[in-house]
């Protein structure tokens, strides 16, 4: 019994110690700024926006991007809780962590003080950066072809000269396109692939189709798929119906127009023939007036 209350008391007298200490870390000015927290990476086509909790009061965060060979600040002295962090991450295939800093307006910056940081999860942007909406450049239908051409997304990543890099200059030959078309107004639907950015595909004639494509990545094991682009649909016009439909289409018009050639002829006919009546039966009735 009376260890146990000897073991209490020395415990109590342990957590007091811890108060105390407590009580003067605030000296420092940080014990009491929260972490970040739920860091996400959110990335597509290769431009990276950093994001967390909670949004500060009465303090600050400065973000530092860890790479394979150096430490890079961003947001320095941030009021909000995102950074793009797009310029600091130069090689897509490296792997990256983040420091999110907790720091008070008046921190001292020397080596000694440690602003309290919460670590991102690691990011790979390679292999982790969403690929977005493909644009359809072109597409053409021709008799039982129909073709299409894929322009690919832009990066912010930029060549010596100056022009952007597509995400196929980052992927290579990794990154396929694939097609999924459909008879207009039908379920039934088809795909194709391709490595390059056209599409060349058997259809049927003179029937209008719909389809969309999508970029994959060969290489990843997760986010494979990106975005669909918009779906599009061709119409059909005059140049690629057959010559037979395009005969009995002329015929079908000129019959119409002789219609109704015939039909204006018979009316003005009408119209002669009961004015010339009428005059007549004025002329008949005209004695017996007067
Ligand atoms: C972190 O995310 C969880 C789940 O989405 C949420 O419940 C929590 O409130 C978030 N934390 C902060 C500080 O907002
Ligand atoms: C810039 O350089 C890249 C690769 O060297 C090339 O593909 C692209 O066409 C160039 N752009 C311009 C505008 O010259």
């Amino acid at each position: 019994m009376a260890a146990a209350a000897a073991a209490a008391a020395s415990g109590s007298q342990a957590l007091l110690l811890c108060a105390l200490l407590l009580q003067l870390r605030p000296s420092s000015g940080y014990s009491e700024i929260p972490t970040a927290v739920n860091i996400t990476w959110s990335s597509i086509n290769f431009k990276t926006v950093l994001e967390w909790e909670p949004k500060p009061s009465n303090y600050f965060y400065t973000v530092e991007i860890d790479g394979p060979s150096d430490r890079k600040k961003a947001c320095i002295h941030f009021a909000r809780t995102e950074c793009d962090v797009t310029y600091l991450l130069e090689n897509p295939k490296d792997t990256y962590t983040a420091r999110i800093l907790s720091e008070t307006p008046l921190m001292d910056n020397g080596d000694s003080d440690h602003p309290p940081y919460a670590t991102s999860p690691t990011f790979i942007p390679y292999v982790q950066t969403m690929i977005g909406m493909p644009t359809i450049k072109k597409f053409e239908q021709k008799n039982d072809i129909l073709k299409i051409v894929v322009e690919d997304p832009l990066t912010p990543y930029r060549f010596k000269n100056s022009s952007f890099k597509t995400i196929r200059d980052i992927f290579k030959d990794e990154l396929e396109y694939t097609l999924y078309y459909w008879k207009d107004k039908s379920t039934g639907r088809k795909e194709a692939k391709t490595r390059s950015n056209e599409f060349t595909v058997n259809i049927d004639k003179g029937k209008n189709y719909c389809f969309y494509v999508q970029a994959f990545i060969l290489s990843r094991t997760e986010n494979r798929k990106g975005e669909k682009s918009f779906d599009k649909c061709t119409t059909v016009d005059k140049a690629s119906l057959d010559d037979f439909e395009l005969e009995g289409m002329l015929v079908i018009g000129a019959a119409a127009v002789g219609v109704f050639i015939l039909f204006i002829i018979s009316c003005v006919v009408v119209y002669k023939c009961k004015k010339f009546k009428a005059a007549e039966r004025e002329k008949e009735n005209a004695p017996l007036n007067a």
